[in-house]
């Protein structure tokens, strides 16, 4: 545990190597990663490499009660995994109740040595991540989301790099300060580690080259603003202008929410500040001079989402999707609150029905999906339909093991018939964690090539707490060794 304080409230918070955020977990693309996790406090623990494809290697994933048990106080466990076929920026965080409010961090993985980036080299590369702050401590945090129903629980402040910023009490000193040279190019590595909420960014005058989402390079795109989801990553290019040193422009990272949960509306603020090159002091009176504010999106503004998810498009011609024609499942999977159903109504509700119109009256079902099994190698299409019942609210759905490619999104109900002759079957973006759109539906397309238990859910806590979640349990191939999960580690924790 290690006191900080943030909002003039200070709290003992769990963090690693006493950090918050946690410190960066710095690799090359096919180096093999070893991390040895001690558990010095009273929780349990686990930790999840988020994005990490664990190629074999499932059990070095994470989720606690799903690939592993967590790791009890005193214990210890070693992570190993390859970090295979990935560049760019992923994050890692604890997996077991809602502990990575506090328990999380980026993974930066640089591209082989001798291989470039497909974009000019920065001069220097930032992680910035996002977070929550709440004054409550986190047990009583989940209890009241647990007990309140449908009612959201709120966080007191979000945070840029740990630190909330200058718009919210007793924080002018707690801001993030990213200083530049003019002229120069900076690559922010960019993390939402919220627990609850999808945020916009954007840093006044300036303006964001998309270049990177989820460790999957995209094709360059030039946006004011960038929407990322929890669990998402997105590595933008910024370009220093050419400003007097001193000149200050505000960074502003605030939620993007649908639906009627209640929300923080607040918003976190950075300071991008220019130097001279080789200044490394900050002058103290810059930060009153006055400052351009960006402007972000409405809170509610669904057409911003669908735009800028429509802008991310990978760079090469995948030979999957296009090329494997995925074999019908035809099976409805139900995702409901925490598996609960009454007995008092044992019929299920008719499926389909109109998911954006009226639900039906009987929204209880008996046939939740837990977990489903894939035979290796199966390509599989999957249809996220978002529904009514609650409230239209978008969800960032997180698969574990593998990156999908998003090729189809829309409003309203999913169209089987006419819906798939638009989709994108030639440059779809790649990534680990996509938002369902607020009353519309993602279609996805996997390889399920990497045989293991693989959690899937939404990276919402409060909707993870509340069952939005499913395992894939994906065969052994018949090709052997290399088609084959590897035996589980000797340290692997004990329940
Ligand atoms: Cu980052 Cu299962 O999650």
């Amino acid at each position: 545990m290690t006191n900080v304080t943030r909002l003039c409230t200070t709290k003992a918070l769990l963090t690693v190597n006493g950090q918050y955020p946690g410190p960066p977990v710095v690799a090359r693309e096919g180096d093999r990663v070893v991390i040895k996790v001690t558990n010095n406090v009273k929780n349990n623990i686990s930790i999840h490499w988020h994005g990490i494809r664990q190629l074999r290697s499932g059990w070095a994933d994470g989720p606690a009660y799903v690939t592993q048990c967590p790791i009890q106080t005193g214990q210890s466990y070693v992570y190993k995994f390859i970090v295979k076929r990935q560049r760019g920026t992923l994050w890692w965080h604890a997996h077991i109740s809602w502990l990575r409010a506090s328990i999380h961090g980026p993974i930066i993985i640089y591209p082989k040595k001798n291989a470039s980036y497909p974009f000019p080299r920065p001069h220097q590369e930032v992680p910035i991540v996002f977070g929550e702050w709440w004054n409550a401590d986190t047990e009583t945090v989940i209890n009241q989301a647990m007990q309140s129903g449908a009612q959201a629980n709120v966080s007191d402040a979000y945070t840029i790099n740990g630190l909330p910023g200058l718009m919210y009490n007793c924080s002018t000193n707690d801001t993030f300060r990213l200083k530049v040279n003019p002229g120069k190019t900076y690559l922010l590595r960019i993390v939402n580690a919220a627990l609850n909420s999808d945020l916009f960014f954007a840093i006044a005058n300036h303006t964001l080259t998309v270049v990177e989402a989820d460790a999957v390079y995209v094709k360059p795109f030039q946006t004011n603003v960038i929407l990322i989801t929890p669990g998402q990553t997105t590595n933008v290019l910024l370009t220093a202008m050419s400003q007097p040193p001193n000149a200050t422009f505000l960074m502003l990272a605030g939620p993007f929410a649908t639906g009627t949960a209640a929300f923080d509306n607040s918003t976190s603020a950075g300071i991008l500040e220019y130097v001279t090159s080789n200044a490394t002091a900050v002058n103290s009176s810059s930060s009153s001079l006055p400052m351009m504010k960006p402007t972000l999106p409405a809170p509610n503004d669904t057409s911003f989402a669908a735009n800028f998810s429509q802008k991310m498009r990978s760079l090469g011609n995948p030979k999957f999707p296009a090329a494997a024609v995925p074999q019908k499942m035809d099976k409805q999977f139900l995702f409901t609150s925490n598996g609960v159903y009454n007995t008092t109504f044992p019929d299920n509700p008719p499926f389909p029905f109109n998911y954006t119109g009226t639900p039906p009256n009987n929204t209880q079902t008996l046939n939740d999906t837990r977990v489903e099994v894939l035979p290796f190698n199966t390509s599989v299409q999957l249809v996220l339909q978002d529904t009514s019942i609650a409230t239209f609210e978008s969800h960032p759905l997180h698969l574990h093991g593998f990156n999908f490619f998003i090729v189809g999104q829309g409003m309203g109900n999913y169209n089987a018939s006419t819906d798939p002759s638009n989709f994108n079957l030639v440059d779809p973006p790649e990534r680990n964690t996509v938002g369902v759109p607020s009353g519309g539906w993602v279609a996805l397309r996997f390889l399920a090539d990497n045989p293991g238990v693989w959690f899937m859910h939404c990276h919402l806590e409060l909707h993870t707490s509340w069952g939005l979640k499913m395992a894939w349990v994906v065969l052994n191939g018949n090709g052997g060794r290399s088609q084959s999960l590897l035996p589980p580690p000797k340290d692997l924790p004990p329940c």
